[in-house]
């Protein structure tokens, strides 16, 4: 089978190393992938958002399954584009159909699916311009702190959690009429402060049937302790020891059951991943957002730990026959520490040149933003390698990250030292 898999970073690393290990792979490509998708496939230099490039390269090199990595093709439409070519609806693409990608492309929406289908969340409240003033007294009827979000994709930037009232009726004020994040703002959910433990939880689904896959936390902060900006994500962790099977029933029960079903009666076609972002709250989960794609880092760390073929489950997706896939996984705990460029989440240098990486012994290094440059492999990112490890322990996989990250260098290199501090015992 010929797959072409879209996407960049460490989470299309993640999955071509484990689509490359497949005995039923002929070929894969990655549009547009980077220096270490180029060890497991074939980089194919293609904007994914252009939809007739894909279509062409499909058609040109005997594709025979499509696999979307980011979310903003799915929110594009790639699915709907592909169902509605003739010579391309018979291949299947892994992702949500545009309207399925609405969970992740507008907040409002998927707020909006949680209610109708009794699926656990903050409570909350929409708002414009227009209803400003209707927006002050719902923040009234909250306690501090307040959480506003943008409507609309803003590159991970749109939610805004404010400690003082002032300040929350400044930054709505902002969003709405100000479009601090452009078109995104033009809707605003309010939502009360769910205080709890984040993780993530990933699910696979064909639209009838579905697959738990393991769960994951992310360390989404710059700095050391959970301080400072939010980045893409630091590090991983996988399994998340408070996840325990009494909590993964609840989830299971409350929130993956009635999604899969709710989208089902909704009339969306789904075939793909969720992400659903949880909050566990005094050990009752509530969903906090859902993303229609797998997270990064969380794939460096729930890949490594599925042992069932990726093609057998891809497949199975495509013809909803995922009922009869047996899903394996890895007992052992996988870790992840991501390297970045001095600066990110700010400005940040590119093209530095990367070395020790042949040096690297008992982790995967996942590539996120690197290039090749005539063999050399150069930062291409803020985010630029995530270096995985699988241990009996939180600590001893970490160990093992932690000492390749030191013998991997380049200029501006800083990463995280204490990835899954809150979890280890
Ligand atoms: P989102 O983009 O929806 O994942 O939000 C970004 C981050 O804001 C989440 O990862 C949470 O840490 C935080 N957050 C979002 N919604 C809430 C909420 N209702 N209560 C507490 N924290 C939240
Ligand atoms: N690591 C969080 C995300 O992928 O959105």
């Amino acid at each position: 089978m010929n797959i072409l898999l879209i996407g960049s970073g460490g989470r299309e690393h993640a999955l071509a190393w484990k689509l490359s290990q497949s005995q039923r792979i002929s070929k894969l490509f990655i549009a547009p992938g980077n220096a270490g998708t180029k060890n497991v496939g074939t980089n194919v230099d293609l904007d994914p958002q252009n939809f007739e490039a894909v279509r062409d390269f499909v058609r040109g090199n005997g594709i025979h399954m499509v696999v979307v990595g980011p979310e903003a093709p799915l929110v594009a439409g790639i699915v709907d584009y592909f169902q509605l070519e003739p010579t391309l609806k018979y291949i299947p693409v892994i992702g949500p159909s545009k309207q399925g990608a609405r969970l992740e492309g507008s907040k409002e929406f998927s707020k909006e699916f949680m209610m109708r289908h009794n699926i656990p969340t903050a409570k909350y409240g929409s708002f414009t311009a227009d209803s400003l003033e209707q927006g002050f007294e719902f923040l009234e009827t909250l306690s501090s702190p307040y959480v506003l979000k943008a409507d609309g994709l803003a590159a991970g930037k749109g939610v805004l959690i404010c400690d003082e009232l002032v300040e929350a009726r400044i930054e709505l004020t902002s969003m709405l009429v100000e479009h601090k994040f452009g078109s995104a703002s033009d809707k605003v959910v309010i939502e009360e402060f769910l205080k709890g433990i984040e993780l993530s939880v990933f699910v696979l689904t064909d639209g009838k049937n579905y697959k738990i896959l393991p769960s994951a936390k992310d360390y989404k902060r710059i700095g050391e302790g959970d301080t400072g900006l939010n980045t893409g994500g630091m590090g991983a962790v996988s399994p998340v020891p408070f996840a325990d099977q009494d909590f993964m029933n609840k989830v299971e029960q409350r929130i993956v059951k009635p999604t899969i079903k709710g989208l089902a009666q909704d009339g969306i076609d789904y075939r793909g991943f969720v992400f659903i972002g949880l909050m566990n709250v005094k050990g009752d989960p509530f969903v906090i957002e859902y993303n229609v794609r797998m997270g990064d880092p969380e794939t460096e760390v729930v890949i490594p730990r599925i042992k069932t073929d990726l093609v057998d489950l891809f497949e199975a997706v495509a013809d909803q026959s995922l009922d009869r896939v047996q899903l394996q996984v890895d007992d052992r705990t996988a870790c992840t520490v991501m390297l970045v460029s001095d600066g990110y989440p700010g400005a940040y240098q590119k093209g530095r040149q990367i070395g020790g990486l042949d040096k690297v012994k008992d982790s995967v290094v996942f590539h996120a933003g690197t290039k090749d440059d005539n063999g050399n492999v150069l930062t291409n990112g803020g985010r630029v390698l995530a270096i995985t490890s699988y241990g009996e322990s939180i600590g001893e996989a970490l160990e093992q990250s932690y000492a390749n990250a030191q013998i991997v260098s380049y200029e501006g290199k800083y990463f995280r030292t204490d990835i899954g501090f809150d979890l280890k015992n």
